[in-house]
């Protein structure tokens, strides 16, 4: 059965995107056909895969939502991309997500609408990765009634518990409103290997406080995880070798397991 999951969390630069392009390549390499949406008008996921995001008449994210919103039918493939060095599917997004965004101001059904794409493709791939942008504005929020689980990745040195009750409570909302199969993929610490106290306290009170929820593998630092993404592709990819990429794939194995559960 295909597995939705969405990454997320409002604070920026927590390694979202490295993380989905990262899980993403890793759960390809175990044979699962992965798509990755990008849902943030940045762009970074498709640019870390080497895809084009501004080329003239791009079909992107915010096409294939626009078409879904007008009640437009096509090929629900249409669009997806291929990683330029890996077996990975990509729904590009440039700015103009954004201006979409902006303008769903008042449309009740707005949230419904990457639901009803994702939805459409679930026959297609065994995984779906969503990239949010930080933010819980209204993508985010279709993200989360798409999803089948959130996962989380987090930055303890400036995000503790707090911040994390925040998605956990915007998620709960979405649960009881739109979307009750909703869970909590889990929580990923990032960059562990910077050693301030008030990162060790919040890495601690983020396994007091969610327990099992919170990944056993924790993400170092890589000077790596930028260079990749330069080149158009994941680490694991990149260089498998580095203690980064190896995070990554027993992240992945973590989340394989969760699968099996
Ligand atoms: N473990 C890591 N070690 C060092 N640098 C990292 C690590 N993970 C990610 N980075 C780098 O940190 C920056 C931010 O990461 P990323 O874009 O994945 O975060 P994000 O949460 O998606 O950001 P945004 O909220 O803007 O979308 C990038 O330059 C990325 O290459
Ligand atoms: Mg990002």
């Amino acid at each position: 059965m295909t597995k939705v999951i969405a990454i997320v969390n409002q604070k920026g630069g927590v390694a979202k995107t490295t993380t989905a392009i990262n899980v993403g390549a890793g759960l390809a390499k175990h044979n699962k056909r992965v798509l990755l949406i990008d849902l943030d008008g940045q762009g970074n996921l498709s640019r870390g895969l080497g895809c084009k995001t501004k080329a003239r008449n791009q079909f992107t994210i915010r096409d294939a939502l626009l078409n879904i919103q007008k009640g437009i039918l096509t090929n629900p493939t249409k669009g997806i991309l291929t990683a330029r060095y890996e077996k990975i599917s990509v729904m590009p997004a440039n700015k103009q997500l954004d201006a979409f965004e902006h303008s769903l101001k008042g449309d009740l059904d707005a949230p419904f609408y990457l639901r009803r794409y994702v939805n459409t493709l679930r026959q297609y791939f065994d995984v779906i990765l969503i990239d949010c942008s930080p933010s819980l504005g209204l993508m985010t929020l279709n993200a989360l009634v798409a999803a089948d689980s959130v996962m989380i990745p987090v930055d303890p040195e400036f995000f503790g518990v707090e911040g994390v009750e925040q998605i956990v409570a915007a998620m709960t909302d979405v649960q009881r409103k739109m979307n009750p199969s909703l869970s909590l993929e889990g929580i990923v610490i990032v960059r562990r290997n910077d050693i301030s106290i008030a990162k060790r306290t919040n890495a601690k009170n983020l396994r007091l406080r969610y327990g099992s929820k919170v990944f056993q593998t924790e993400l170092p630092t890589s000077v790596k995880a930028s260079e990749a993404s330069a080149r158009g592709m994941s680490l694991l990819e990149y260089m498998s070798w580095n203690h980064l990429a190896r995070a990554y794939a027993s992240l992945v194995e973590e989340v394989l397991a969760n699968g099996r559960n």
